[in-house]
């Protein structure tokens, strides 16, 4: 059963569409679990030239997107869909995202519409009209919002039921419950001198939990001091917390 529908809209459909159609999410597709629709704002152009940017009033570097075509292609979406649905913008101005707002978009909407600006960005007011949320995925400056649609469609499509195989494929990912995730082996027992943790090989499920804990709290200690400190260890994290610091890895 179709579960979730994203609507991008882009000057870039086959870019989009060759990503999000392949793999995963290109088989939950396949399966009617989730749905991916890509708009392209070029074809709600008025003018002859197909044209969708134009200069910035007041002068300055780039082109900016109209607003006509970027309204009309929204109202389409809208109108298909019956409802005014939420739309986000992606932008280097927006709040940044994570995994807490991927969990919110999938629990919150069944449908809803990614802005891809491109240029100098979009014209003001159709975002006043519009949007509902702004986004960014970093403090840095994209040519275009296609990547980070990208990463938000995926990021929110993988934790539809159904997507992947099981549930704890992403419950117990970095950043589901405020930890990184715990360092992962494959075969060979041996490569290139290193070898696989002797507790992962003993079949002992306790003891394997116990010592991925461990290494998630480790490496979130490491490598993110700023996650760790928002952590909130239970009594036995706190236990698992020691032994680190007793060991001198904190
Ligand atoms: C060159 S950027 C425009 C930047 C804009 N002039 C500014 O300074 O805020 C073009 C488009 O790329 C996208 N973009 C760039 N960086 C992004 C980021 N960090 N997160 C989300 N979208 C981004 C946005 O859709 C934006 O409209």
């Amino acid at each position: 059963m179709l579960a979730l529908t994203i609507d991008i809209m882009t000057l870039f459909t086959d870019t989009l569409a060759a990503v999000m159609n392949e793999s995963i999410i290109g088989k939950a597709q396949e399966n009617g679990i989730v749905k991916i629709n890509f708009h392209q704002i070029r074809d709600y152009t008025t003018n002859k030239q197909k044209q969708v940017d134009d200069y910035p009033y007041g002068g300055g570097m780039g082109m900016v997107m109209q607003a006509q075509p970027l309204y009309d292609c929204w109202r389409s979406i809208c109108a298909d869909a019956a409802e005014r649905l939420h739309t986000i913008y992606m932008t280097p101005q927006g709040r940044v995202f994570k995994q807490e707002d991927a969990k919110r978009l999938k629990r919150d909407y069944e449908r809803f519409i990614i802005v891809c600006g491109h240029y100098e960005g979009v014209d003001e007011r159709f975002i006043e009209e519009c949007v509902d949320e702004e986004i960014s995925i970093g403090d840095f400056v994209l040519t275009g919002g296609e990547l980070p649609a990208l990463a938000i469609a995926d990021s929110v499509c993988r934790l539809v039921p159904g997507v992947l195989a099981d549930e704890d494929c992403f419950t117990d990912e970095s950043h589901w419950n405020g930890l990184l995730e715990y360092p992962q082996y494959s075969r060979p027992l041996e490569w290139n001198g290193r070898k696989v943790p002797e507790v992962l090989l003993s079949g002992h499920h306790a003891n394997i939990a116990r010592w991925r804990r461990k290494q998630a709290l480790k490496r979130t200690m490491q490598k993110r001091p700023d996650m760790f400190e928002r952590f909130a260890p239970d009594k036995n994290d706190r236990k698992l917390i020691d032994e680190i610091m007793s060991e001198g890895e904190g």
